[in-house]
């Protein structure tokens, strides 16, 4: 499979988790769902999240997007670290450095394609960038669906929308939880293209959870979750490659 040479990508880090540990409960019910996880997202890469369910996946995520606080270690975005930030700086940042997908494509149904996409940025005051815009548009093939409501869209369509609406502010990173859990295959695979597009042409940084180890191959790199902790890591994944690793966490006895 082929990769963006090495010396071509950036090694800038775009996000990055130190000794992250998130601890739900106490006493007999507490849960360790992140234990001690450190972890660079490096700019203009594509790495994929995996590990069997309840590993800590959405959690993960959910902390370093500065969707959920954690318990102890640190997370920057940039260079801003997110425990030194007050509610509202966190939500400017989220805003204005982040981008979501989600699983439920969350279009609102009386907006057009278009108005959905440049959403967030208008509630934001901001103005789009005509020409970013025009690109993203162009490279997710929304181009003749811009008045169309998301009703008259096919589910892979509104998951095109969405991913268009994440990059449409620019942001220093995109993150998506099974953003392709919703569509049929072939609608995955063109939603996962034009992720890995979004890294390879215009240089975003996309950080996905997923199960499915066909997604997990568009990613420049897999990193595995096992009961909180990263366990292991796969550069240039291939689906087989991802499928025997997770084989492995089958043969010890867990559910993926
Ligand atoms: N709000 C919560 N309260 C208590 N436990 C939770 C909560 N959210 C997640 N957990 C637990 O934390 C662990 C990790 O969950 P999660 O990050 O959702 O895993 P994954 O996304 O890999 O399936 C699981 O054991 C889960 O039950
Ligand atoms: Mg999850």
């Amino acid at each position: 499979m082929t990769t963006t040479p090495l010396a071509e990508r950036s090694t800038a880090v775009a996000a990055r988790a130190t000794e992250l540990s998130k601890v739900y409960g106490q006493g007999e019910t507490q849960v360790v769902a992140l234990d001690r996880v450190s972890v660079d997202f490096r700019q203009a890469e594509f790495t994929a999240i995996m590990g069997p369910s309840g590993s800590g996946k959405s959690t993960l995520m959910h902390c370093v997007a500065g969707l959920d606080s954690f318990s102890s270690g640190s997370v920057r975005i940039g260079e801003t670290e997110l425990g030194s930030l007050k509610d509202k700086q966190l939500t400017k940042l989220r805003r204005d450095k982040i981008g979501f997908i989600f699983q439920a494509f969350n279009l609102l149904p009386t907006l057009t394609a278009l108005e959905n996409i440049t959403l967030p940025m208008d509630i934001a005051g901001r103005k789009p960038d005509k020409e970013w815009l025009h690109k993203v548009i162009e490279m997710i093939g929304l181009a003749d669906r811009l008045s169309h409501r998301p009703s008259e869209l096919s589910g892979g369509q509104q998951q095109r929308v969405a991913v268009a609406r994440a990059l449409a502010s620019r942001p220093d990173i995109i993150f998506g939880d099974e953003p392709t859990g919703n569509l049929d295959s072939r609608a995955g695979a063109e939603v996962l293209g034009f992720l890995r597009n979004s890294v390879r042409e215009l240089g975003q940084t996309v950080v996905m959870v997923t199960h499915d180890p066909v997604a997990a191959a568009y990613a420049d790199r897999v990193i595995f979750l096992a009961d909180g902790r990263v366990v292991d890591e796969v550069h240039a994944p291939t689906a087989d490659a991802v499928l025997d690793r997770m084989k492995r966490f089958d043969a010890k006895g867990r559910t993926s």
